[in-house]
């Protein structure tokens, strides 16, 4: 029996801990830092997710056998690097291979060099030449600052002020660091995130997706870290998942042994159905949030296998199974995936993105026959109390997006809290088809 260190805190890391625990082979779950609800089903242990010298030395005290990471920064820390130099088993990418995230411009050129489709680009470390280029061009503009900016460093300019004032912040006043910007072309079409566990060569696909980023009904409102999510998306056929598996997955973890930093993780895509055919938007090397939530409900297979699978293979190519040439024919990582559907709907604080109170009470939670995936949460005196943003999520499955809509909608009525809001029209993409 096996002891797994999930590193991470969120509505991401809830689902990987909840996937986790329906795992034969796991008898004990630590999450760090975890959260209340993470805390139902795993131990919570108070390391910050960035804290490598501490999050390593518990799991050299406790015999961790499997380490999961779930958040960009930790990766970029180099806590793969670090994890495996102590002869730990660790599930992720190393600091070398997260670049695909953490450097837009070192995930542009890996497309140009590899024949990746996406965009058109160029990048500028100098404002004056930025400015010079973006203005000679049309509008919209692409600005996307290259490093990691939480999710603030992409600014859609409609006109010249406004891309004149996000160059001035990510160049001249360094708003999120010293670093380059990258101005991309800009591209029209329905999105969709395209997840798959990769092993070098190897991947292994996950069932695509769609995030919701704004707040409001109508796609209206700010930008937030996910609304909602849901899985089977009609506009996308097989030829496009075929296409983007191979044109885009597969090539990019080519590409990547190629230039010796291999993938050991998630691979990301973040994509776009554009007239001209399937195009990158960007990669991430992590599970997508939202989108895990409603992905990972769906995997019939033991993710503890894949997990531990990927980390072995990595670091030990003799390891490694029937889906190489050197296969012994035990490989163990085929993930399988319900034929349903499911969707998710993130329950709120009032007020966010912006500014917003904590400490509502939040009733009810008992009563839904639903996976409640808990995002800012916190246990008072036995009180669920809100602490987040993002509060929870409520995820259901159905044998189509009707029957998983109405479900969903049913159980959140069940939630009686005075301070939460949530979108009425998750997947309406879908529906409207
Ligand atoms: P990113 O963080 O790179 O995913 O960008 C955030 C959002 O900006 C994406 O989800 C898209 O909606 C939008 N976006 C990014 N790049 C482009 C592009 N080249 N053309 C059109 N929209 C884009
Ligand atoms: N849902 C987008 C992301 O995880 O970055």
């Amino acid at each position: 029996m096996k002891k797994v260190l999930v590193v991470g805190g969120g509505g991401r890391c809830h689902a990987i801990v909840d996937a986790l625990s329906r795992s034969p082979q796991v008898e004990k779950i630590y999450c760090a830092p975890g959260n209340a609800g993470i805390g139902l089903q795993a131990e919570n242990v108070p390391i910050k997710d960035t804290d490598v010298p501490a999050l390593k030395q518990f799991a050299l005290d406790n015999a961790i056998d499997l380490t999961v990471v779930g958040p960009e920064a930790s990766l970029s820390r180099g806590i793969v690097d670090e994890f495996r130099a102590a002869g730990l088993k660790i599930f992720g990418h190393t600091k070398a291979a997260t670049r695909i995230e953490s450097s837009k411009e070192f995930a542009k050129e890996i497309m140009v060099k590899y024949d990746v489709p996406t965009s058109g680009y160029r990048s500028f470390s100098a404002y004056e030449e930025a400015i010079a280029y973006v203005s000679a061009r049309p509008f919209p503009a692409v600005l996307k600052y290259d490093g990691l900016a939480a999710g603030k460093g992409v600014v859609i300019a409609e006109t010249l002020e406004e891309a004149d004032a996000a160059l001035k912040d990510m160049l001249l006043d360094a708003k999120f660091g010293e670093g380059k910007v990258v101005v991309e072309d800009f591209l029209t079409g329905p999105e969709f995130s395209f997840m798959a566990f990769v092993c070098g060569n190897k991947v292994w696909p996950m069932p695509l997706s769609q995030d919701h980023k704004r707040a409001f009904d109508g796609d209206k409102g700010p930008n937030t870290g996910g609304m909602g999510a849901y899985t089977g998306l009609p506009f996308i056929n097989d030829e496009d998942v075929e296409y983007a598996l191979k044109e885009v997955l597969q090539k990019t973890a080519d590409g990547m042994v190629a230039e010796g930093c291999p993938l050991s993780g998630v691979l990301y895509g973040g994509l776009m159905k554009t007239p001209q055919g399937v195009k990158v938007i960007e990669f991430n090397a992590r599970f997508g949030d939202p989108e895990t939530e409603v992905v990972l409900p769906l995997l019939k297979s033991d993710i503890f296998d894949i997990f531990n699978g990927i980390a072995e293979k990595a670091v030990e190519e003799k390891k490694c199974c029937c889906c190489c040439s050197e296969g012994n024919g035990e490989c163990k990582i085929a993930p399988e995936w319900e034929e349903k559907v499911t969707m998710g709907v993130v329950l709120a604080s009032k007020g966010y993105p912006g500014d917003y109170k904590k400490g509502a009470e939040i009733l009810g939670t008992e009563e839904v026959d639903a996976k409640i995936y808990h995002m800012g949460t916190k246990l008072e005196d036995g009180k669920l109390l809100t602490a987040g943003g993002r509060v929870m999520m409520v995820v259901c499955s159905g044998e189509d997006i009707h029957a998983a809509q109405k479900k969903v909608y049913g159980e959140i009525a069940k939630i009686k809290c005075d301070n939460l809001f949530y979108r009425n029209d998750i997947a309406h993409w879908a529906l409207d088809k």
